[in-house]
Order: structure tokens, then C-alpha cells, then sequence
């Protein structure tokens, strides 16, 4: 038996209904930044991820392609493996729920539960939201909406099985007291026990199987019916680890990696992490993980992501276009690891140039240009103490590791890389301190010039290890330039080692590893793959038909245009602003009441920067009175009014005579 110590972390296995965006990159990269640490520091890592592929959802999305349920999964997951690959996920397994060593184990459990009397047969009454594959009750519904993501809910009456959730909801609450590190950040535990656990009737059972469709685990001696996709899902971090199975090479597996020591999942399925998980694994049991971390959700220019919004984004386009570790690097420095944060055009395109291109990129070029010029690229020695800046910087890298080290076990990913960034600025102010290009100048300053050389880099390659766990290119391109191959010389624990690995070594000066953007144009192309990625979303490719060229442009040609009847189909009415508010926690957006003459309507629309709520009220608008109703930070918004925008100028549509409320525009 090895004593190495293991790390076993694992991601939320995502829905291959439609293809997969950049918050399932988010907690991806995220969970690969943690996996690839532990590695770096000698852990034996398993990194799970995977897809779940069950569930009424699937169902209904392979039947409107035309396809069985399995064809249409397949497909989708070679996609995401292209995905994974692409980013550099440094996945140890990838389990599907439809494999056969994944549905054995969840009929196993299944069955376990009913000996045990878990389980009883019932008749499940009340709300079901299908893109959430959950349930809710009368109590819990608000106008027909599912209260986590604010899509409407269908009622649902079949027979099914529960699981007595009851039984164990003293056991839970007291283990959360015993084990405050258990959920993080602690913010979502109270959530829960505010909302399910302390509540008055206290935590209710949970309908475990379904009977009114096929596609599922069937429920054993029951095959009427099939397993919930939620236990079906949550059984994937014990399946493909080998739990339950007969291989003792398996079974061993399982002994060595269980429990998990983090899951990494989204805010919005913490419910189902921290009480339906855990329960089920005191039924079985089985120690629960370690840690259940829910982080926050990265929002698009500062909404949720959505279709009708159109601000998805496909991360495929973006790291084609601007590199992966760009990307990458975005993520896990932007956003505190925990709390949500907003991706906007700007602001990735700021942080690869103020940090990529300016800090890192420049340093590394800086230095290099001065190894070359003024030691032909040869890394001198290190003096010790040969400018007054030498102790100072020696001891901020010691520091700023130390601070690496710690705010990674907390998976501070964005402190992590804080720290980092201090040391490359601690690099470029070094320089600046000791101008190299004077002591240039006195031949008798020549060893303390090559000192300052090999100090910066020196730093640069304690750099180039501490990104390895967030940025997967950039350290072998430093490396390659550095003139240092992957061994000793890159390994964590030579950092401890400042000043042994580099002195003589031939540096070979290369392109700025980061170009510097230009704005303007790079935020086009950025807003082009929000407006592709949504009609991708939108519109489910049909299926291909061969297609001659010839018809491939007249079809061009049509879409150009829209006929009457499509224009028709746009209910455009005068619409009154009766009322104006802020939306709670949202800067940018405002809450409408509309009068439509025999209606009233609440839209949210972001034209806070362009007007004062009080020049608002009594204006007649235009209004899209039958677009599709969205939730947007929590409010209903039931329409959308018309405005013209130029620039940073935005002007309502207005009409320009008194006419009725509700009137339609035509
Ligand atoms: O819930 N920001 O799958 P799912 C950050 N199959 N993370 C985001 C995000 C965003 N905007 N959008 C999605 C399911 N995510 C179930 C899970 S696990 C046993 C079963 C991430 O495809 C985040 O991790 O809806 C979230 O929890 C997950 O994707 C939901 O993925
Ligand atoms: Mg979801």
C-alpha cells in the first residue's frame, strides 16, 4: 500500500440538453485548478466529472430532434469532451449515468433503501419544474413559477415512491454542528436551514421515482417505474469510484478515495448537495464528503445568463479567439471563489491586457531583452545582497507563497492569483528600483547587474511554477523561453530553493507570450459570439439535409427579410410607466409597472444610466407585449419596451399623440 495522501474532488455532472456554456466552464476550470494543485504537491488525485443523462428533460429534448434518447446523449457528450479537451481539464474519470457500472449501483442502493424501509410507496401531488428536474409544493410555488429559477412549473399527480427524509433530518442538522467546515460558504447552509430544515412542518419526504415516462434506471421489481434523476445523479461520485462493486480492484478504489474531500458545485443545486446527499448517505452508511463547496454564479454583463437575454456564451469561440489561459484566467481571478461575479466584454478584455500583457507578458519580455543584450542570454550569478532591493523582494516572494499555499486550501483561487500578481509587480518595480540600463553603464557595476538579472528571473520561474494550477500553456511557454525544461527546476518545493536552479543557463528570448488588445475591436467580436451563441441556443440545428449551394443562397437572400405574417406575429402595444423602481442588487436595472389598458405588467429593463426614475413615470412606450416571459435578478419581466441606442445615448420610443393605453402598434 502507498502512503501518498489522496484528494478526491469532483464536479456537478452537467445535463447534455443543449450544449454546454461558459458557467459549466466556470466550475470546471475551477475544480481542474484545485485537482492540478494537489497534484503539483504530491496528492493522489481523483478528478470526476461527468454527464446526467436521464430525466424527463432529456426525454422531451431528444424527442424534439427527432431522436432516442440515447442517440441524442451520445452526441452531445462527444461535444462536451471536445470541450474539456479544449480547456485542458485534467479529468481522472468521466462517468455517464447511462453506463451499466453507474445503473447497477443505483438499483443496488435502490433496493437497499427499500429493505431498510426507506422507502414507501406513495402518491406524489404537486409542482414539478423540468429544467431543474425538481419538485416543489403548493406552499413552496409562487404564480405557477419554480422558486429557484423562476420558470413555470407543471402539476404533476402519479403514484411513485418517497424516501422518509424525515427519519433523518435531526441526524443532519446535528452533523452541520459538528462539522461547521462541512459546507462552504456558510451563508448557503443557513439558507437551507431556514428554508427546508427549520421549517414548520420540517423537512418533507422526497418523491424518489417517476412513472409517468421510460427514460431512467428502472426501479427494481417496479419497473413501472424509474429512479428520480437526482438520486440517480447524486449516486455517480460513489458509482464511479466503485462503490457497490463486485471487482475487488474496484472496491478498493472506492476504500482509497472515499470520502470526497471537496465537491465543487453551483449555487442553485445546493439544496440537493447538502440535505438529499448527505441523508442518503447516512441511509447507506457511508461518511459524508469532507466539503461541499456551492460558488456563486458568473453573470453576463451582469444578468443571468439566458436565450432571450442573448447574452449566452459559447466558451468554444472564446478561447479560439483569445487563447485559453485567457480565458481561464479570467475565471478564477475575477471572480471570489464562492460569491458571484460578472463577466463583461470590458472587463476581460482589461484583465488580459492590465495583468496578461502588461504585467506578466512584460516582465518576461523585459527581462529577457536585457539577459540577451547584456549577457548574451546567459544567466548570471546571484550576489547576495548586491542592490539595497535584494531582502525586500526575496522575502515578498516568500510571503506571497506561503499565501498561495494557504488560500488554496481554502480553493481561494482569486487570492491565490492576487498573490501571484504581487510578485510579478514586485518583479517590474524591482527593475524600475535598480535600473539595470545604468549600472550598464559602469563596468564595475557588472556583477550587480547580472545579480538583478538573475534575481528577475529567478522570479519569473517561481511565477511560472505558481500559475501551473490556473494557466495550462503559459508555463511551458515561459519555460521554453526561460531555457529551463519540466523537472527539478519546476517542481513546487524548488521555489524553496530561491537562486539554485538558473546560473548559467542559456534564456532563449521569444514573442510577448500576451498580445495587447485593442478594445474596440475585440469587444465586437465578443458581443458577435454572445449574438451566435444565442441563435445557436435558440434554434436547435435541424437535422442536416444535403444542401446545394445553389439553395444555400437563396435561402441567404430570404432570411434578410421577414414577411408580414412573421412581423404580425410581434404584439406591439402603447404601454403607460405607471410606476418606477430599482431592482434590488442590480445597479444597471430598473422595474416597470405598465398600464396596457386592460393589463397591467411589470418589465425590468436596463436604462438606469439614461433616466431618472421620475422622468419615467407618465411617459406613453412601446412595448413587445407578447415576448416571453424572463426572471431577471428575481423579478418578473413580461415584455420589453422600445428604445433607440446609439453610442452611449439611449432614447425611448415614444408615441407622439395622446391614444388609449393598450393600443396596438402596427
Ligand atoms: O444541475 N455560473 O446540471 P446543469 C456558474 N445535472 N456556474 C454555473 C452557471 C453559471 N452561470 N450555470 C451553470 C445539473 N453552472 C444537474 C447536476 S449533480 C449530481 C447533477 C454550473 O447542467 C454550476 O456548477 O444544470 C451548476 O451547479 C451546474 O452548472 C448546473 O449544471
Ligand atoms: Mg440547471
Amino acid at each position: 500500500m502507498s502512503d501518498q495522501k489522496t484528494f478526491y474532488v469532483t464536479t456537478p455532472i452537467y445535463y447534455p440538453s443543449n450544449k454546454l456554456h461558459i458557467g459549466h466552464v466556470y466550475t470546471t476550470v475551477a475544480a481542474d485548478a484545485i485537482a492540478r494543485y494537489k497534484r503539483l504537491r504530491g496528492y493522489d488525485v481523483m478528478y470526476l466529472t461527468g454527464t446526467d443523462e436521464h430525466g424527463q428533460k432529456i426525454q422531451k429534448r431528444a424527442e424534439e430532434e427527432g431522436k432516442t434518447p440515447q442517440a441524442f446523449v451520445d452526441e452531445i457528450v462527444v461535444g462536451i469532451k471536445d470541450l474539456w479537451k479544449k480547456l485542458d481539464i485534467s479529468y481522472d474519470d468521466y462517468i455517464r449515468t447511462t453506463e451499466d457500472r453507474h445503473k447497477k449501483v443505483v438499483q443496488k442502493i435502490f433496493q437497499q433503501f427499500v429493505d431498510q424501509g426507506d422507502i414507501y410507496l406513495g402518491e406524489y401531488e404537486g409542482w414539478y419544474c423540468l429544467p431543474d428536474e425538481a419538485f416543489f409544493s403548493d406552499r413552496q410555488v409562487k404564480d405557477g413559477k419554480c422558486p429557484d429559477c423562476g420558470r413555470p412549473v407543471q402539476k404533476l399527480k402519479e403514484k411513485s415512491y418517497f424516501f422518509r427524509m424525515s427519519k433523518y433530518a435531526d441526524r443532519l442538522i446535528q452533523y452541520y454542528e459538528d462539522h461547521p467546515e462541512f459546507v462552504e460558504p456558510v451563508s448557503r447552509k443557513n439558507e437551507m436551514l431556514q428554508n427546508f430544515l427549520k421549517t414548520e412542518g420540517g423537512l418533507e419526504d422526497l418523491s424518489i421515482s417517476r412513472n409517468t415516462f421510460d427514460w431512467g434506471i428502472p426501479v427494481p421489481n417496479d419497473p413501472e417505474h424509474v429512479v428520480y434523476v437526482w438520486l440517480d445523479a447524486l449516486t455517480n461520485y460513489l458509482s464511479a469510484i466503485g462503490y457497490g462493486s463486485d471487482d475487488a480492484e474496484l472496491q478498493a478504489k472506492y476504500e482509497k478515495y472515499w470520502p470526497a474531500n471537496v465537491q465543487i458545485i453551483g449555487k442553485d443545486i445546493v439544496r440537493f448537495h447538502i440535505i438529499y446527499w448527505p441523508i442518503f448517505l447516512m441511509a447507506l452508511g457511508l461518511p459524508l464528503p469532507k466539503k461541499v463547496f456551492g460558488h456563486g454564479f458568473l453573470l453576463v454583463n451582469g444578468d443571468k445568463m439566458s436565450k432571450s437575454l442573448g447574452n449566452v456564451i459559447d466558451p468554444v469561440p472564446l478561447v479560439d479567439h483569445f487563447g485559453l489561459d485567457t480565458v481561464r484566467y479570467f475565471m478564477l481571478r475575477e471572480v471570489p471563489f464562492g460569491e458571484d461575479g460578472t463577466f463583461t466584454p470590458s472587463s476581460f478584455l482589461e484583465r488580459s491586457n492590465a495583468d496578461l500583457a502588461n504585467d506578466l507578458g512584460n516582465l518576461l519580455h523585459r527581462t529577457l531583452t536585457m539577459v540577451e543584450k547584456y549577457f548574451d542570454g546567459k544567466v548570471p550569478a546571484i550576489v547576495p545582497n548586491a542592490t539595497p532591493h535584494d531582502e525586500a523582494l526575496k522575502a515578498l516572494v516568500a510571503e506571497k507563497v506561503a499565501r498561495v499555499e494557504a488560500t488554496m486550501e481554502r480553493l481561494q483561487f482569486s487570492h491565490a492569483l492576487t498573490a501571484i500578481w504581487e510578485i510579478i509587480r514586485a518583479g517590474n518595480r524591482y527593475i524600475e528600483q535598480t535600473t539595470p540600463w545604468n549600472l550598464a553603464k559602469n563596468e564595475a557595476d557588472r556583477d550587480t547587474l547580472g545579480s538583478v538579472m538573475a534575481n528577475l528571473l529567478e522570479n519569473l520561474r517561481i511565477v511560472s511554477i505558481l500559475i501551473q494550477p490556473f494557466l495550462t500553456r503559459t508555463p511551458q511557454k515561459m519555460w521554453a523561453q526561460l531555457g529551463i525544461s519540466e523537472g527539478e527546476a519546476t517542481a513546487w518545493d524548488s521555489i524553496h530553493q530561491y537562486g539554485a536552479y538558473l546560473e548559467g543557463i542559456q534564456t532563449k528570448k521569444g514573442t510577448p507570450i500576451f498580445p495587447r488588445l485593442d478594445l474596440e475591436k475585440e469587444r465586437e467580436v465578443i458581443d458577435q459570439i454572445m449574438i451566435n451563441t444565442s441563435k445557436k441556443h435558440a434554434a436547435p440545428e435541424a437535422p442536416k439535409k444535403e444542401q446545394k449551394p445553389q439553395e444555400e443562397k437563396a435561402k441567404v437572400e430570404e432570411n434578410n427579410y421577414i414577411d408580414i405574417e412573421q412581423f404580425s406575429k410581434v404584439d406591439l402595444r402603447v404601454a403607460e410607466i405607471l410606476e418606477v423602481d430599482k431592482v434590488k442588487g442590480a445597479d444597471r436595472l430598473l422595474k416597470l409597472q405598465l398600464d396596457l389598458g386592460d393589463e397591467r405588467r411589470q418589465v425590468v429593463s436596463g436604462i438606469t444610466e439614461y433616466y431618472q426614475p421620475d422622468e419615467l413615470v407618465g411617459q406613453k412606450v412601446i412595448m413587445v407585449a407578447n415576448l416571453k416571459p424572463v426572471t431577471l435578478r428575481k423579478e418578473r419581466s413580461e415584455g420589453m419596451i422600445l428604445a433607440a441606442k446609439e453610442g452611449d445615448r439611449l432614447v425611448l420610443s415614444t408615441v407622439s399623440a395622446d391614444i388609449p393605453n393598450g393600443t396596438r402598434v402596427k
